[in-house]
């Protein structure tokens, strides 16, 4: 449990190293590619603006837990859950539920990704023939059998590669340079987007919340994608946290992970809604919402086939640094646990992941479109289970053992780390960890549970 303990481990470099890979692990399809869809089936600005408040009274405070108990235990999430009460083993099961996640989550995350990564080599060839990428080839995509398994093998390679170099070296690389890039291109696809005519409806859609709209269901959703979003629930940040230098002082961090992130996701919607509605294309699209509407964004623009495929490399970027850090919770706990070497750890992680990813992937094919399970094929079973149930139980779980089980002095020592006085917030965000977060966890579950009715 002491500092002494990273010496033995990899770890960030810097303080700025490991913001910009939690940053790295936050951003992701979650902003390019969920947010927006989740935001157009769920009823738009209301949804958005539930969406604010999960990140700002739950995401924070949860982000700072798991730094909290990472940083102080310097271990894999299992076993940090594991020691950081003494005598109470049993809540390492938050770091098993966070491996569970880690891989149901790579399930469908892959699928994706590897939608994304196709579209790169797809709008390219449609720029140098002339034509524009339309509905029907991403429903030939996502609905094939061999094509979008291939790519979904292709990227969990290439991310289990970057995860065998090395923490620092392997994931500080890859996502410091290109983080930027992505956020002048949405800036980019913006500028366009909110020029076309119509576009004002898009941005009433994003930001005129209609409070009706805010069911049970929809808070849920909202509250799962916050914790998707910024990678909590899971072990993930917990994981992150052990890497963390003692200087970096661990709010002012999570506030700007967590701002940053959100201000990808509605730089993406604004790429994409204000599109929507000047297309007249629906805004509950679907998973395909993305794929349908960013090459129209840029059609009859200039060079606008070249923009859609530096759009589709960016975000493929994007997956990867997320992707890396969904792979490190079980290759953390694999080599430090199992004592297996970091790419024999990958290679059987990436193993598993693809095993179920197939079932997600095959699950929007003919081979297995017709299963379903309690209504829900492979895919939205797996980002259901994970995003709208483990995740939040996880966070409610480390909720209660940072606010209530670690001892006070000791949570406050962490948050007080990096700063020559006590700084205000540091009993602000305590109250925040032991109340209000895991109040509104609890709540919202009951709610969607109905066993508690708020609306
Ligand atoms: N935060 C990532 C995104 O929004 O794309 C997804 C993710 C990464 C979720 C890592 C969970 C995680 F542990």
């Amino acid at each position: 449990m002491s500092s002494s303990g990273i010496k033995s481990r990899d770890a960030f470099a810097t303080t700025l190293g490991a913001f910009t890979a939690t940053v790295g692990s936050a951003i992701g399809l979650g902003n390019i590619w969920k947010f927006p869809y989740l935001t157009g089936s769920n009823g738009g600005a209301a949804f958005v603006l539930a969406y604010l408040l999960c990140v700002a009274l739950v995401g924070i405070p949860i982000m700072i837990a798991e730094h909290v108990i990472g940083r102080r235990t310097r271990q894999n999430a299992v076993q940090a859950y594991e020691t950081v009460i003494p005598r109470q083993r049993g809540w390492s099961a938050i770091g098993w539920g966070g491996l569970v996640a880690a891989v149901l989550i790579m399930a469908f995350y892959t699928d994706v990704a590897g939608w994304v990564f196709a579209y790169v080599f797809k709008s390219l060839r449609a720029f140098v023939v002339g034509t524009t990428l339309g509905q029907g080839d991403f429903a030939a995509l996502a609905g094939g059998t061999w094509e979008p398994l291939a790519w979904q093998l292709g990227v969990l390679a290439l991310a289990c590669f970057i995860i065998a170099s090395g923490v620092s070296k392997g994931i500080e690389r890859a996502t410091k340079t290109l983080m930027p890039l992505l956020f002048v291109l949405l800036l980019i696809c913006d500028v366009r987007a909110l020029s076309l005519p119509g576009a004002s409806a898009g941005v009433s859609y994003l930001f005129r919340p209609d409070l009706a709209k805010l069911t049970a269901p929809v808070l849920l959703a909202a509250l799962g994608l916050a914790f998707f979003k910024l990678s909590l629930g899971m072990g993930t940040m917990t994981t992150y946290g052990s890497y963390l230098p003692e200087a970096t002082r661990i709010f002012p961090n999570a506030a700007r992970v967590a701002v940053a992130d959100t201000v990808v996701s509605l730089l993406a919607g604004l790429a994409i809604f204000p599109a929507v509605f000047a297309f007249g294309g629906t805004p509950a699209g679907g998973p395909g919402l993305l794929f349908n509407t960013i090459p129209l964004v840029f059609a009859k623009m200039p060079a606008g086939g070249l923009f859609t495929t530096l759009f589709f490399i960016l975000t493929a970027v994007a997956t990867i640094g997320a992707m890396v850090s969904l792979i490190e919770v079980p290759v953390a706990w694999l080599t430090e646990k199992r004592r297996l070497s970091r790419p024999v750890a990958a290679i059987v992680t990436g193993a598993g992941m693809f095993a179920l990813g197939a079932l997600a992937t095959l699950s929007q094919s003919p081979v297995l479109s017709g299963v379903k399970i309690f209504g829900k094929s492979f895919f939205d079973l797996f980002d259901f289970l994970s995003s709208n149930l483990l995740l939040p139980l996880g966070g409610l779980a480390i909720a209660v053992v940072a606010g209530w089980l670690l001892a006070r002095t000791d949570f406050q020592a962490e948050l007080d780390k990096g700063f020559a006085a006590r700084p205000w917030h540091t009993k602000l965000m305590s109250a925040f960890v032991k109340f209000v977060a895991p109040v509104l966890i609890l709540v919202i579950l009951l709610d969607s549970l109905g066993i508690l009715r708020l609306s």
